[in-house]
Formats: structure tokens, C-alpha cells, sequence
């Protein structure tokens, strides 16, 4: 029963959702991005991406979007990847990124999709305890 509980709230837990224009530069920051983050749409609209993670990736991930418009070779998009998130206030805490592209009128977005892996990787360890 109270496995079963557990894993109803690891089904529940919602998604932040973040786009981007090719060069990392925040166009839309959904309201779950905004608690999972700490900042809201207003501060984070217009700030590069690299923002929300810390380093070494923080440095890097211009470079990433550049290689990846470069080469087209994904290590994200269609894979997804657990990384590192930094909030507002500067904690950090691990995330899965999943990353869909679109290109509309001649633009490329990115669309990335964050669920925060706080919860699960506790749950995960009391269910390990609990069997
Ligand atoms: C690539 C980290 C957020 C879009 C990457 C790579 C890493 C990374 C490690 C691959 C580098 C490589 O192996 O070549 C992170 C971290 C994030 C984050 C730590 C924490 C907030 C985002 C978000 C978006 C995004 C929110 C989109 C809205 C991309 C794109 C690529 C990329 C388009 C290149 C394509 C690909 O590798 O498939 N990022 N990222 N990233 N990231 Fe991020």
C-alpha cells in the first residue's frame, strides 16, 4: 500500500517547461519552471539558458547548442540525460532533460522538458529500504 502510494506520487510529479532560440536565449519558461527554478518567467525571458545549471556545463552549453547546429550530432534531443539544475537561491539538485526541436519561420527552438529527480531519488531510496 504504501509502495503504491509512492509510486502515484512519482506519476504525478509535473514537468517544468523551457524554450530556447539557437542560441540559448530564453523565449517561454512555464509555471512549474518558475517553482522548480525559482525565478520567475520575467527574470528568466531574455537570459541565456546556462543559467539554470552550474559548472562546468554553465561554460559549455553555448558550445553545445553551437556543435550540435554545427554537426547535427544529438546527445540530448531524442535521448534525454539526467544532469545537474542550479536553482535562483543556488542550490543544486539532478533533472531529467528531455529536448525536442522545432523550426518555424526560417527559426529554430528548442524545447526542453525538466522533471525535478529531488522526489524520486529519495522515494527510490526508501523503497529500497522498505523491501
Ligand atoms: C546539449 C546540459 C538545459 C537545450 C546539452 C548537453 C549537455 C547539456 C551536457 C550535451 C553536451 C554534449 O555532450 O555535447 C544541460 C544542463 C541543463 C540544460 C545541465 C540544465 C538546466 C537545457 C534546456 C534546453 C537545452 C532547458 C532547451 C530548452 C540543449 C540543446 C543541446 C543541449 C538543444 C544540443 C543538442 C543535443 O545535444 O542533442 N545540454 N542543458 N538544454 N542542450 Fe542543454
Amino acid at each position: 500500500e504504501r509502495q503504491a502510494h509512492l509510486q502515484s506520487i512519482l506519476a504525478t510529479v509535473p514537468d517544468a517547461m523551457i524554450v530556447i532560440d539557437d542560441k540559448g536565449c530564453i523565449a517561454s519558461f512555464s509555471t512549474a519552471a518558475e517553482k522548480l527554478f525559482g525565478y520567475s518567467a520575467d527574470e528568466a525571458i531574455g537570459q541565456n539558458v546556462s543559467m539554470l545549471m552550474p559548472s562546468p556545463d554553465r561554460e559549455a552549453h553555448d558550445g553545445y547548442l553551437d556543435s550540435y547546429i554545427r554537426t547535427g550530432r544529438r546527445r540530448i534531443i531524442g535521448y534525454g540525460r539526467v544532469v545537474v539544475g542550479l536553482r535562483k537561491h543556488g542550490t543544486t539538485f539532478p533533472m531529467e532533460l528531455s529536448v525536442g526541436e522545432a523550426v518555424a519561420g526560417g527559426k529554430r527552438t528548442f524545447t526542453g522538458f525538466v522533471r525535478d529527480l529531488t522526489s524520486r531519488h529519495r522515494i527510490e531510496a526508501e523503497l529500497r529500504q522498505s523491501q
